[in-house]
């Protein structure tokens, strides 16, 4: 019996162009690269001027590849798109590079564990940067977060009012301003997407629901608060989201909530969709910007109201490619072809999770048509363990090939796991001809490091 519910991320029944027929055979789109990606005379591919295959063979596979220009510059639209405020949602991808690479192109960063903020903090975050989440912010989290004086801490539950309230004070006590808190509102609104990354819904274990009237007496609360002071209101209704509109319900839920408080700032989070299937084709972030200003407009958000977002996969998911070795075919007759290779389900979860669909390709011929159809497995010791259930590829592909599956940049990373006791693989950016490692792969001596 499959746990997993109906709807799929990725191959997003939103998406406005999903073919639901046959994948594509035609050669990949070239939308589904990062911005640097060319191809010589052969097809070979390069990204941010450096050869993937043989980038493969020096670091090993599988690898995780990102085009570090194309992470600036859409660090760098969101912030000219959406203003000051707008904040990279780490989980879709961090390391201390990356933390440092968003903070640089003017970014906050969205952290919602102690794992998240340490890490933002490694790389030299300011405090100041850092926007707190969290449905349950563990007591040491919301210490931490109190002492540092972070941008925001978003206020998920009754709960966490009553943990804050002592912390309030001891601000208070040490004559530190106030500590700026939102408010996490649930908005009644139900995004077009996966059940398991909706988060706007009333059913829903995340803030406070403005239909139960909770969100005012919440807010009531923290108006009281000693050493608190609650600048606005938050909300993120899901994610991998491709109709805008989803967007317009959101805002026009929060915006009587936000004047009857007269607050001054409203966080819509995260949430647009990528492409990540030949056929798809997403809003640009410039775009979802534009339509949240026109939602605010029309909800009546006054022009004073300092508008934020949160976005992660539209920032990172093209940048990255994840590169495999082939290692075995395996023909059934009559059945399927198998192509294993070196990693599977636990450097990208999101197949099995939730039926997420991806390409896949050769990088010595990327604009090769691909009219063999194959199921792309890991080779972790389960059937599930697929990484691309209905693939498409180049009819000359054979063991040993280096084979790569584009826009891996967002929940692939941050979500890897050691299944298997595999290592996890290294991450590299490219840029000007350039490859650095910013987070090296396991080694054994890692998975052994925590038992005596
Ligand atoms: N803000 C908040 C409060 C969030 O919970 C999230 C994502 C974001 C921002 C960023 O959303 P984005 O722009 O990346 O859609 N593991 C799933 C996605 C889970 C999203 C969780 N929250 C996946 O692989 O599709």
């Amino acid at each position: 019996m499959s746990s997993v519910p109906a709807g799929r991320i990725g191959s997003n029944e939103d998406a406005p162009a999903v073919d639901a027929g046959a994948p594509s055979t035609a050669p990949l789109a070239r939308h589904l690269l990062p911005d640097s990606a060319t191809t010589d005379g052969a097809g070979r591919l390069s990204v941010g001027g450096v050869d993937i295959i043989d980038l493969a063979g020096e670091i090993g596979t599988p690898l995780f590849v990102y085009d570090e220009e194309h992470l600036r510059s859409r660090c760098r639209e969101a912030v000219a798109a959406v203003g000051e405020g707008v904040a990279y949602a780490t989980k879709a991808f961090l390391c201390k590079a990356m933390a440092r690479l968003a903070v640089e192109e003017g970014m906050s960063l969205d952290v919602s564990t102690s794992g998240e903020v340490e890490t933002a903090l490694a790389a030299g975050a300011p405090p100041e940067r850092l926007v707190l989440h969290g449905n349950n912010k563990s007591d040491d989290e919301l210490a931490e977060a109190f002492r540092l004086g972070v941008a925001r801490v978003v206020v998920d539950s009754f709960d966490e009012i009553r943990r804050i309230e002592p912390l309030g004070r001891r601000r208070l006590a040490e004559g530190l301003a106030p500590q700026p808190v939102m408010i996490r509102v649930t908005p009644g609104v139900e995004a077009h997407t996966h059940e398991y990354v909706m988060t706007g819904q009333e059913d829903s274990k995340f803030g406070f629901s403005i239909a139960s009237g909770a969100a005012t007496v919440a807010a009531d609360a923290l108006a009281q608060l000693p050493g608190v002071e609650l600048v606005g209101l938050h909300a993120h209704i899901g994610s991998q989201i491709f109709r805008l509109d989803a967007f317009d319900r959101e805002v026009a839920a929060l915006a009587p909530l936000l004047d009857a408080y007269g607050l001054a700032e409203l966080c819509v989070g995260g949430g647009l969709g990528v492409a990540y299937l030949n056929e798809e084709q997403a809003p640009s972030i410039t775009t979802w910007a534009e339509h949240l200003r026109l939602a605010c407009d029309a909800a009546g958000v006054g022009v004073g109201v300092r508008v934020t977002a949160e976005p992660g996969r539209s920032i990172v998911a093209t940048a990255g490619l994840t590169c495999y070795r082939v290692g075995t075919i395996k023909e059934l007759p009559g059945i399927r072809t198998y192509v294993s290779v070196d990693g599977g389900m636990s450097d990208n979860p999101r197949p099995v999770l939730y039926g997420s669909g991806y390409e896949a390709f050769l990088p010595r011929s990327t604009d090769a048509p691909r009219p063999f159809a194959a199921r792309i497995v890991g080779k972790h010791c389960e059937s599930g363990d697929v990484l691309v259930a209905d693939a498409r590829l180049p009819v000359d592909l054979a063991v040993g090939d280096v084979l790569a599956t584009p826009v891996t940049g967002a929940y692939g990373f941050s979500m890897a796991s050691n299944y298997n006791r595999q290592a996890r693989p290294a991450v590299v950016f490219v840029r000007d001809g350039k490859a650095t490692v910013v987070v090296r792969r396991e080694m054994t001596q890692d998975l052994l490091r925590l038992e005596p």
